[in-house]
Formats: C-alpha cells, structure tokens, sequence
C-alpha cells in the first residue's frame, strides 16, 4: 500500500493577473482576511495529516519564508508588550510545520514548478497544493483526495463543474462518472475553446501525482502560453496510468484572482466568531445602498 508523505506548493508564478499588488511581494503573501493566503494551504495539507512540505519560490518570495521563520526581535517585543495571545500565534506560525524550499529560477509553467520538486520527493506518490487556490468546507479537499487515493493508488486531481464562459481558463478532463463524484479520465486538454472542449469538468489546484511525472515533465516542452503545463504531462501519464478526477465538497476561490481574492475576503471574514458581527452589519449596509430602489 502506497503512502503520500510528502507537498509541494508551487508558489513561484509572477502573479501578473494581480498587478501592481505583486510587484514586488508575492501574491501567496496577500492576506485573506488576516492571514497570508499561503498558511490557509499550509494549515489544510497539515489537516489532512501531511507534515514534510516543500515551497517552490522564485524571485521576490522572501517574505514567505521569513513568514513561517521564528521571529526573536517580533517576539521580544510582543512579550514585552505583554500581548501574549499575539506572541503564541506568532511562534505557532513560526512552528507549524517541516518547511522545505527550492527556487524556481525561472517562472517557466506549474509544470517545471513540480518539475523542480523531484529530488525531494523522489520515488513516491505526493501532493500539490497550488499556492493561489483556497478550498473553504468542512473536510479539508486534500484529505479528500488522500481518501481516494488510498482506494485507488493512482494518481487523484481535484476537480470541478465551471460555468461555460469559463472552460478556457481551465485544464479540461476528457471522463467518465465511475460512482458518485469520481471520474475516471480518458484525456485532459489545457485551456479548450468551448466549442471543442470535452466537459466543463475543471482541474481545481489540487493533485495526488505518482512519481511517474517527473520523467514525463523532463521531456515536457512549453505549451499553452509559451509554459512547461503539467496538464501536458499529466495527459502523458494517464496514457501510462490511471488518473481519476475528483469533485471534491466544498467551495474554492483563485485568490489569484481580483474577484476571486475578493470573494474569498469577504467569506472567510463571514466565518470568524471575532468579526462576523459587525462585518455583516456594514455588508447589510453596502446591500441596501446598492439595492435600494
Ligand atoms: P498561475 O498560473 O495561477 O500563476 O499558477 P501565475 O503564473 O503567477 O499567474 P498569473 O496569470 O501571472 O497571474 C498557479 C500556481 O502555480 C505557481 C503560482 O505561483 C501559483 O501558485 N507557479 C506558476 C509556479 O510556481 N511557477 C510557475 O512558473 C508558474
């Protein structure tokens, strides 16, 4: 029986959709309410029972590993201060997981984002979270994936139904409905037209990858927009292998996005006992200025 040990978040894109934001901070680093969107993915792989983590960064990305660093001088202060609930979270942060970084030299596609994780997975199945895609629910999507994986020791994608217009933006599966849910794939297309695109079943930012990949990404030359895609990889790989899809429960936002940061701000705001009340006061305030009349 195989066990996934090991995730990698690529967090090395340059962000562009979110300028001027990211020009100089990472859009991982953007907080989504008061915290940075990156430790929203950090705390679901540790949920779902994963420890080792790996960070694909790149250029301008410091401020995430300083973010989950100890900070003494922070520390110092805060004691000092005596703001004792503001130190614990500052060392939880500081002590969440095993974090591992590789860089990234060049933002050449996801796929040589994964590409530049082989020497620390090696030869296992292990997880992908990407590092702009929040998952808000009650079980955490990746122990999802990990459920399935362990029935069907291949590899899982996560995945979901979108709105036609949408079908471009998308890595497209090809697939079959085996029970409630789960799909097993016969091709996978990235960015379709929606004229020529097989479903409208969309890879989320989520994946349980067999090892099988990394030779495969070696040989993987640029694709849609000019990038190494791993869905051009993972197109190979179900060729060899198994893959199945997966509509995972619960609600996913790109926070990557401009509409998708926002929506997600403003649901993740609506979930904290320390801030719902008055939020949804001023959002019952906004919806009457706006539709009133
Ligand atoms: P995206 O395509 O959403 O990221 O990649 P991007 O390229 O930064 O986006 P825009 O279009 O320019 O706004 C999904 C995830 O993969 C990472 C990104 O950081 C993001 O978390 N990624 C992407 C890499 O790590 N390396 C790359 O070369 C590309």
């Amino acid at each position: 029986m195989k066990k996934v040990r090991k995730a990698v978040i690529p967090a090395a894109g340059r962000g562009l959709r979110f300028l001027p934001a990211t020009k100089a901070q990472p859009k991982e680093m953007l907080p989504i309410v008061d915290k940075p969107a990156i430790q929203y993915i950090i705390e679901e792989t540790l949920d779902s029972g994963i420890e080792d983590i790996l960070i694909i960064t790149g250029q301008n990305k410091c401020s995430i590993e300083n973010h989950f660093d100890k900070s003494v001088e922070l520390e110092i202060v805060l004691k000092e201060q005596g703001k004792l609930e503001l130190l614990a979270e500052v060392q939880r942060i500081g002590q969440l997981a095993d974090l591992y970084y590789v860089r990234q030299k060049e933002p050449l596609g996801l796929g040589h984002a994964v590409y530049c994780a082989r020497q620390f997975i090696g030869n296992e199945p292990f997880a992908v979270l990407l590092g702009d895609d929040l998952v808000r629910g009650t079980t955490p999507c990746l122990k999802q994936l990990l459920d399935l994986y362990e029935k069907v020791q291949s590899t899982v994608i996560a995945v979901m139904e979108v709105p036609p217009e949408h079908v471009n933006r998308y890595g497209i599966l090809d697939a079959v409905e085996e029970s409630q849910g789960v799909y097993r794939v016969k091709d996978l297309v990235e960015k379709p037209p929606l004229e020529s695109a097989p479903s409208r079943l969309a890879i989320m930012g989520r994946y349980i990858i067999e090892p099988r990949i990394f030779p495969i990404l070696a040989e993987t030359g640029p694709g849609a927009g000019g990038e190494i895609q791993l869905t051009d990889a993972l197109r190979q790989l179900c060729r060899e292998q198994a893959i199945y899809g997966l509509a995972f429960q619960g609600k996913r936002y790109d926070v990557g996005d401009k509409l998708g940061y926002l929506q997600a701000t403003v649901e993740f705001a609506l979930d904290r006992l320390d801030l719902a009340g008055g939020f949804r006061e001023y959002l019952r305030s906004v919806c009457q200025e706006l539709f009133k009349g």
